[in-house]
């Protein structure tokens, strides 16, 4: 029996989280007999992490999801610490995940399968992989996980997180096989050059529109400036892979959220060609407040991913659309006073603004808007700098967030709320801040300022949003 939710104040309305305990890393995102499947590390019996199993939700329009048992438990010898985070794949009808089962200074990949997409067995020869011996390869065996599975040409591949030996490098790792049961190390394909992290966890590969992008979750990278202020960070390095060498070159490690909440994200493609990719939003040690709720963390939108001028964008997908209920639209708007709109305003919704940055020199927007709570975004159009603040947000963690724009005349905003998560889209997913925030129920407002001068926004939109997930029924 999972955990029972007690209060639902925070819980989300169309975020994907638990039924009741805690949750961590999306794991084996993928397509499965037309629906979208998507697993999560999971404890069901308390709201802190704990011996990990898999929770499940599926979807048959990435929005709406639906709470399907529990996929995997830590039962076996080789997984008795934990099933850890992984991927799925299909083939020829049968759902396959592979994971990482933890084990005490140790960890192995194993695999499980099911031909209903519900039901899942653990393969009989498990493990799968066992980590290489370290006269071999230069690894350190107790950091060896996160496997993500891909079909290229008639060969499944897999890349597996690392560290090397002396524990100051993070690494991924390449496995090929045909048939999905028998795998044979291939090559170590990447490893952190400088300020790229000690340990790269929940790597995750996709080619995307003729470039091949290698996602992972380093941890380690230490703070620049005001980069990199997060304990861990996802990031991407885009490239190219040699299949026969099995070596990825690539440029340089950029983020994938500016955010203070997003963390080991899994993509994968869906039927109609575009990659798909669902973060958790949320990050290690940081301040869960829902967890005296009887739950703890939840996933980001859905994602789309592209590859743009050589950068990854990640807008929302488009799919959420289907969540909006009612409208309240605004044209043209040119206002020199701090302004709210009518219709404008909600604990769970959805703002979409155009905003003249021609005219606009700085502005800022207050969300969550309470007697005493708001949460902060404001942006300085001299020197392209935009900011969150969540100092005053509420219940949970503070402080502020920055990210520096290139120069512009125009900023498109998409700004998802629910009940205790902020995520911000500037310009279409070429940036993106995904926050974590728990102001009262009541505090709901949105406040628009200009800073200096005019703020023009040429369009403004703000939808109310319907549910995404079930709600917990609370006495
Ligand atoms: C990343 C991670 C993974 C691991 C899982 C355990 O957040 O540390 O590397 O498999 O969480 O829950």
């Amino acid at each position: 029996m999972a955990l029972r939710i007690t209060n639902a104040r925070w819980y989300p309305k169309y975020h994907i989280s638990t039924p009741g305990g805690w949750c961590n890393d999306p794991n084996g995102f993928c397509f499965y007999k037309g629906q979208a499947h998507l697993f999560y590390q999971y404890h069901p019996h308390s709201a802190q992490w704990g011996p990990m199993h898999w929770g499940h939700v599926v979807s048959d329009d990435l929005i709406r999801w639906k709470h399907l048992p529990i996929a995997l438990a830590p039962t076996n010898d080789y997984d008795r610490d934990g099933c850890f985070s992984g991927s799925g794949i299909e083939k020829d009808g049968r759902l396959y995940l592979f994971y990482t089962g933890n084990i005490p200074n140790e960890q192995n990949q194993s695999m499980a399968f099911s031909d209903d997409g519900i039901h899942f067995e653990k393969f009989e020869h498990n493990p799968v992989i066992v980590a290489p011996d370290d006269k071999d390869v230069d690894i350190f065996r107790p950091d060896f996980r996160d496997p993500k599975v891909w079909l290229h040409g008639d060969t499944y591949y897999m890349v597996i997180g690392a560290r090397t030996k002396d524990r100051m490098r993070g690494q991924i790792l390449i496995y090929e096989s045909k048939n999905l049961c028998d795998w044979e190390f291939k090559s170590i394909a990447a490893r952190a050059e400088g300020n790229q992290g000690e340990n790269w966890e929940c790597p995750n590969f996709a080619s995307v529109e003729g470039k091949d992008v290698l996602i992972l979750s380093p941890q380690g990278i230490k703070r620049v400036g005001n980069m990199y202020r997060n304990l861990f960070q996802s990031g991407y390095f885009v490239g190219r892979l040699d299949y026969e060498t099995g070596i990825f070159t690539h440029g340089d490690f950029e983020l994938l959220d500016y955010g203070f909440d997003f963390y080991a994200p899994q993509v994968t493609k869906i039927p109609d060609g575009r990659t798909i990719m669902i973060g958790w939003l949320q990050s290690w040690f940081s301040v869960e407040v829902e967890q005296e709720d009887g739950w703890a963390g939840l996933m980001t939108v859905p994602r789309e991913v592209h590859v743009k001028n050589g950068k990854v964008v990640t807008p929302p997908v488009k799919e959420l659309a289907g969540l909006r209920l009612s409208e309240k639209s605004y044209d043209n708007l040119v206002f020199y006073e701090d302004t709210k709109f009518d219709g404008v305003e909600g604990e769970t919704g959805e703002l979409v603004m155009e905003i003249d940055l021609t005219e606009t020199k700085a502005f800022e927007i207050d969300l969550r808007v309470g007697e005493e709570e708001k949460s902060v975004i404001t942006c300085d159009n001299a020197i392209h700098l935009f900011k969150f603040n969540r100092d005053k947000a509420g219940a949970g963690g503070d402080g502020e967030r920055e990210v520096k724009l290139p120069p512009s005349d125009k900023m498109k905003l998409q700004i998802f709320l629910d009940r205790s998560s902020i995520e911000i889209f500037i310009n279409d997913g070429e940036y993106v801040l995904s926050n974590r925030v728990y102001p009262r129920a009541d505090s709901t407002g949105i406040v628009f300022m200009p800073k200096d001068g005019a703020f023009k926004i040429d369009s403004l939109k703000f939808y109310t949003l319907g549910e995404g997930i079930p709600q917990p029924v609370v006495d």
